[in-house]
Order: C-alpha cells, then structure tokens, then sequence
C-alpha cells in the first residue's frame, strides 16, 4: 500500500528502527481502516493530513508513537496511554502471565494489589485472564493523572466490577484489615544514574514511573517487599517485575519471609520476573 511504504520513508529516514511497524500503526490507527480494507478494496485511507503530519512529528521529535496516537497494545488489547503512564511493555505479559499460574488453583474469591498501576495493563489484563473466577484488585497509584488513564482504561474493556482503584503511595492507604492473594507490582527500576544513557523516546515517559533514587534502582522493592507481609493473607505471593541486575538484589530482599522464590527470563535471557509465597 503506497501511503504506508510513504509513511515508512519518513521514519526509515529519521533512524526509527521499527519504521515499518509503526507506520503500519499510524496508518491503520489514524484511517481507522483495516489492512484488509486498505488493500483489499484499495480504498484511500481517510485523515491522510494526519497521517503525515503525525509521522512527521514522530521524525522530528521523537516522542513515542504510542503517545502521538494515545494508543498501546497490551495482550491484544488496546489501552489509552498519554504521558501521565508508562507506555506498556511487551515484558510485563510474564508478569501477568506469572501471576494467572500463581492463582489459576484458586477456589475461593482472590484479591490482588496491584502497586504503580499506571495505565492498568497488568491488572486489566489479569482481570481478563481470570474472568471465570471471583476477583476483586485494587490498583494504587500515587499519580492521580495516571489514576485517571487507568480508569478509562478499565471502564473501556468493562472491569469497571473487577478493578478498583485508590491513590496510595505504596501502601499508606491501605487500611490493616485488607489483605490480599497476590500484590504485583512493576515499580519504577531505573537507577536515577543510567538517565544521561536512555533513548530519547524513554525520556517522554513520566519521571515517577521511571527512576528509582538509590544506585541499584531497588528502593520501591524495599518498600514493597518489606510491607507485603502485612498485606498478604497467609500464603499469599508476591509477583515483581525485574530491571536488568536487580535479581539477586530482590532475591535478597524476600528471602526472609518468603519461600518458593522463582525466576523468570525474559525473550533476551534478562531476568525480568521475580515471584515468592509468604512463609507461614
Ligand atoms: C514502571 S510504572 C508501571 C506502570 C504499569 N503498572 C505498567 O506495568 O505498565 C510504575 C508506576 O508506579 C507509580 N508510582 C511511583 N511511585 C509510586 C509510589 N510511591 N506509590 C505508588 N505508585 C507509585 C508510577 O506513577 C507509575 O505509574
């Protein structure tokens, strides 16, 4: 289709290394057609103004595509994304995907505490992939703007019954009777250090989804980790995402009152999920 080999020059030519797939996005995204349509019945994509303007700006600025389209695929699924969250990442799918194999036996009703749920992804996601169980998870955020992408998200893929949310700075607000299954989080990892050395298109993301302070990136685990025992019923499991390094780091952390501690690799082999049951 001509309009998309165009769109791919244009990105092609600014060093966007993914040119072909996101010119595909912004095509499809921006003419609301299909593929099948576009080519099929050789019909001209409609907003092509947009088209090009929109490509163009992904040239000249950099700015993440997904956040020029307010659009990301996350399992299949399409989530509003703005500059309030992190954009999803293909990774955390094995976080999601662990957390279903740590709770597809249950019987009873599940509670989940998602911390830092941003655009909603994995607690969106989740809720979908236990949609035959009773389930109740409560995403905190300490960012009210990304509070609000996550609620357009859920009301739009109708969890508006299965995912609730509430402002929280890790747990400050969760009251000492609550507890839950599972808590996941995937915190902010990225030591403040490694900043001056991440691509342009990182630095569009929100500041307080990114960075962590101290030189290894592991002061929310701490705080996660230190806290989860009060907060997990007893069994209960802890499911994180990883940055590159912190494993053992973490591992560490849970060692003292959680078992059963498991790692998973990511497609590049990188240690990218961490999950553990509650010592009893
Ligand atoms: C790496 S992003 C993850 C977003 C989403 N869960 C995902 O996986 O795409 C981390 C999230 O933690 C939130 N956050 C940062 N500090 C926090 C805190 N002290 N308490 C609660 N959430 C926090 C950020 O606002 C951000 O939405």
């Amino acid at each position: 289709m001509k309009i998309i080999k165009e769109v791919e020059k244009i990105l092609k030519n600014a060093g966007i290394e993914e040119y072909s797939l996101e010119a595909k996005l912004i095509v499809l995204e921006l003419s609301g057609q299909s593929l099948e349509e576009l080519y099929i019945n050789n019909l001209a994509p409609k907003n092509i103004d947009k088209i090009f303007e929109t490509a163009q700006k992904r040239a000249d600025t950099k700015k993440p595509v997904q956040y020029l389209l307010n659009c990301a695929v996350f399992m299949n699924d399409k989530y509003y994304v703005d500059e309030n969250v992190l954009i999803p990442r293909d990774e955390t799918e094995l976080l999601v995907r662990e957390c279903f194999n740590l709770l597809k036996d249950k019987k009873d009703k599940i509670d989940v505490l998602d911390i830092g749920i941003g655009s909603g992804c994995i607690s969106c996601a989740l809720a979908k992939k236990l949609k035959d169980y009773e389930l109740e998870i409560l995403g905190v955020d300490i960012n009210t703007q990304a509070l609000r992408v996550a609620l357009e998200n859920i009301n739009n893929l109708n969890l508006t019954r299965r995912v609730i949310l509430r402002k929280s700075d890790i747990y400050s607000k969760i009251r000492d009777i609550e507890k839950f299954d599972l808590i996941v989080s995937n915190p902010p990892y990225i030591p403040i250090k490694q900043k001056e050395f991440l691509q342009k298109e990182v630095l569009f993301e929100p500041k307080s989804a990114l960075f962590a302070s101290d030189s290894e990136g592991i002061e929310f685990y701490e705080k996660i980790v230190k806290g989860a025992k009060k907060y997990l019923k007893p069994e209960g499991f802890i499911a994180l995402e990883l940055g590159i390094n912190q494993a053992p780091l973490v591992q560490d952390l849970l060692k003292k009152d959680f078992k059963n501690i498991k790692i998973t690799k990511d497609l590049s082999r990188i240690d990218r999920v961490i999950s553990a049951r509650l010592n009893t």
